[in-house]
Parts: C-alpha cells; sequence; structure tokens
C-alpha cells in the first residue's frame, strides 16, 4: 500500500519532494552516477518546479546528472506550442537550470510513426537504467500519466484516447474547450510502476474524491491509480483537503 505523507499545504509538499529529489541528485552524483527522474506536467507540480529551480538558484544544486523523462504529451503539439507539454517543461524548469536539454526526453506527439515513437521510448528509458523516481500527478478519472479508464496493468507506452472529462479538465490550459487535443501519448501503468520509487502529489479538495477511490478500491483497471497499491515503495503526498474522505 502507498505511504501516506500528510501536509500543511502546497509549499511544504513542494519542498518535501524537492529536497528529496536533491538528495537523490547528490548521492547519485556521489557514485558517478546519472539520476533517472520521470516527471509529470499539470497544475500540481508547479510548486515543485518552482522550489527545485530555487534550490538550483540559491543552494548550487546541479542537475547536469540528471536525465529525466515525462509521463506524456498531447498528440499533434510540438515544443513550440504553450500547450504541449515540452513548452511547459521547457519553461517551467528546463530552461531555468543547468540540465543540458539532450538529457530531456518528452514523447513525440507530432510523430509520423507513433508505434515507433512509442516503442523507442521504452527502450530510452531501460537504456537510461530504469526509472529512479516517478512524479506523478493524478486526474479525477484515476488516470496517472493519461492512463484513461480503462488502463491495464501491463499497459506500457503507447497512444490513448483522453476521456472527456480529463478534456473538460484541462480545457483551462486552452484557448477554446475544442482546441484540446483527442489523443495523447503516455507512459503505460507498467511503465510506471517499474520506476523503482514513485512520488504522487495531490493537493486541495479537488483530489479528495479520487484519492479515496485510489486508496480504497481493488486495484483495477477503471481507476488506474488503484495499481499504484501493488508499488512497494510508493507516497502519496496529500494535504488535509485531499485526504479528508480516507
Ligand atoms: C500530467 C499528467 C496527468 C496530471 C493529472 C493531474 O503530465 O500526467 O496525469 O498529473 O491530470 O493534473 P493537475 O495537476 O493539473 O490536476
Amino acid at each position: 500500500m502507498p505511504q501516506i505523507a500528510l501536509h500543511s499545504s502546497a509549499q511544504e509538499a513542494a519542498q518535501v519532494v524537492a529536497r528529496h529529489i536533491s538528495d537523490l541528485i547528490r548521492t547519485r552524483s556521489a557514485m558517478g552516477k546519472h539520476l533517472v527522474l520521470g516527471l509529470a506536467t499539470g497544475s500540481t507540480p508547479l510548486p515543485l518546479y518552482a522550489e527545485l529551480v530555487r534550490l538550483h538558484r540559491e543552494e548550487g544544486l546541479s542537475f547536469k546528472k540528471v536525465i529525466t523523462f515525462n509521463l506524456d504529451e498531447y498528440e499533434g503539439l510540438d515544443g513550440s506550442q504553450p500547450q504541449s507539454y515540452r513548452y511547459y517543461m521547457n519553461e517551467h524548469l528546463f530552461n531555468r537550470i543547468d540540465i543540458p536539454l539532450p538529457q530531456t526526453h518528452i514523447p513525440d506527439g507530432k510523430s509520423a510513426n507513433l508505434e515507433q515513437t512509442c516503442a523507442a521510448y521504452e527502450a530510452a528509458i531501460q537504456q537510461a537504467g530504469g526509472l529512479d523516481l516517478q512524479i506523478l500527478g493524478i486526474g479525477s478519472t484515476g488516470h496517472i500519466g493519461f492512463n484513461e479508464p480503462p488502463s491495464a496493468r501491463d499497459s506500457r507506452t503507447r497512444r490513448v484516447h483522453l476521456d472527456a472529462k480529463t478534456r473538460q479538465d484541462n480545457a483551462i490550459f486552452f484557448k477554446q474547450p475544442g482546441d484540446v487535443p483527442h489523443g495523447a501519448i503516455t507512459m503505460g501503468v507498467a511503465t510506471i510502476l517499474e520506476a523503482r520509487e514513485i512520488a504522487l502529489l495531490a493537493l486541495g479538495p479537488n483530489k479528495a474524491a479520487i484519492i479515496k477511490r485510489a486508496l480504497t478500491e481493488k486495484p483495477h483497471a477503471l481507476c488506474p491509480a488503484t495499481w499504484l497499491q501493488e508499488h512497494p515503495a510508493c507516497t502519496f503526498h496529500l494535504d488535509a483537503a485531499s485526504s479528508s474522505l480516507v
């Protein structure tokens, strides 16, 4: 079962997770190794990225020995489009720290050969040595990454159709609701569960109902976040509001 870390605010959650990432980077660097970090987008990790930028600027934390893999990308968008996850990551994190951009990976939403792109993404994660720590948010459908219901335990990086509810939730990031893409590329449930450690962030009252489902329903494809119950080193970082129903 996931461990629960209860925080007094989103800022405190961000500080705790950022400090953990910083410790992992330093431990790995001391061994001459890279840290392989899985990253998420959306509203939830923004304070975390702001805190990592602060640690870089004020405490000299270097990301030169970090390799990143993002969970997902919208189909049809490339990094020049502000709604793409590549643009988001460059803007909020990568361009503000010292990570070499070739060490950052995000699925190519404009690939002409999606099957090959997905297989290559899985291979690149393996080649990097696997994910040391995966950061996750959670969607109101129970998705992790863009693994919408139903998503099997053994699913891998693939093209998915976004749930109508997810398109509605994410419309705030687009000019018009109709602009939200219908498809995306996402790491699969199995890809995520193979990370050596997982940190899921869910903060505020809007996450309470889905956090209850994720922690109390038996693992099943119709609520993909329930698969996290099977991970041996997964922590849910919550606050009073998001944990109010568990
Ligand atoms: C983003 C992602 C999604 C989000 C989820 C929550 O890369 O994979 O699973 O983490 O949709 O989004 P927010 O944080 O905006 O509520």
